[in-house]
């Protein structure tokens, strides 16, 4: 059964037709970070699903994965691991082209930030071809993904999968 704190969460998000061009309908989350109860309860979401779960790492996929990973991070005790565009770390990176809805990305890692036996949790805003997902999954090298959507209403999904990371 759906948490019932999602249905406040998908309401407040917002619809916006054909950005950043026609055909798409971007799920803007600015909106639901304007009201802070329902903007904790997303938080308060995660923490709650993956406290005790042994996550050591939290990864945020650039841009909205940025403000929802660190609160949980801090919450569960994890590191924080921003999955950055081109050319944005400044020390050795991995790298993992990906296609996307509205043409093609690639996201960065830092090179050492994530080590053999980490347990992570990758967090953004939603999923659209899973392109990015697939993308962050690469990075953190895992062979086993399992992944599951912790908020999934009106086909907005704030994304949690976590991955165990066995090589590197
Ligand atoms: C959006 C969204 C996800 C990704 C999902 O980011 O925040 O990261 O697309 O799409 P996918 O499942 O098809 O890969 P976007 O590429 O717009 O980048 P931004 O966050 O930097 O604006």
């Amino acid at each position: 059964m759906q948490d019932p704190r999602t249905k406040g969460i998908a309401s407040t998000i917002r619809v916006v037709p054909n950005f950043p061009k026609p055909g798409i309908m971007f799920q803007d989350i600015t909106t639901l970070l304007l009201n802070p109860p329902v903007f904790k309860d997303t938080i308060d979401l995660f923490i709650e699903r993956y406290t005790g779960k042994g996550i050591s790492v939290v990864a945020g996929v650039e841009a909205r994965g940025f403000i929802f990973g660190p609160p949980i991070a801090l919450a569960i005790g994890a590191k924080f691991i921003p999955l950055r565009k081109p050319n944005k770390l400044p020390g050795e990176v991995i790298s993992e082209e990906y296609v996307l809805e509205y043409g093609a990305d690639c996201l960065e890692m830092h090179v050492g930030a994530a080590q053999p036996g980490d347990h992570a949790l990758v967090v953004d805003d939603l999923v659209a071809t899973g392109g990015t997902l697939c993308a962050a999954i690469a990075l953190l090298g895992s062979r086993e993904a399992q992944g599951e959507a912790a908020v999934h209403s009106s086909g907005v999904s704030l994304l949690a999968i976590y991955c165990l990371r066995p090589k590197m």
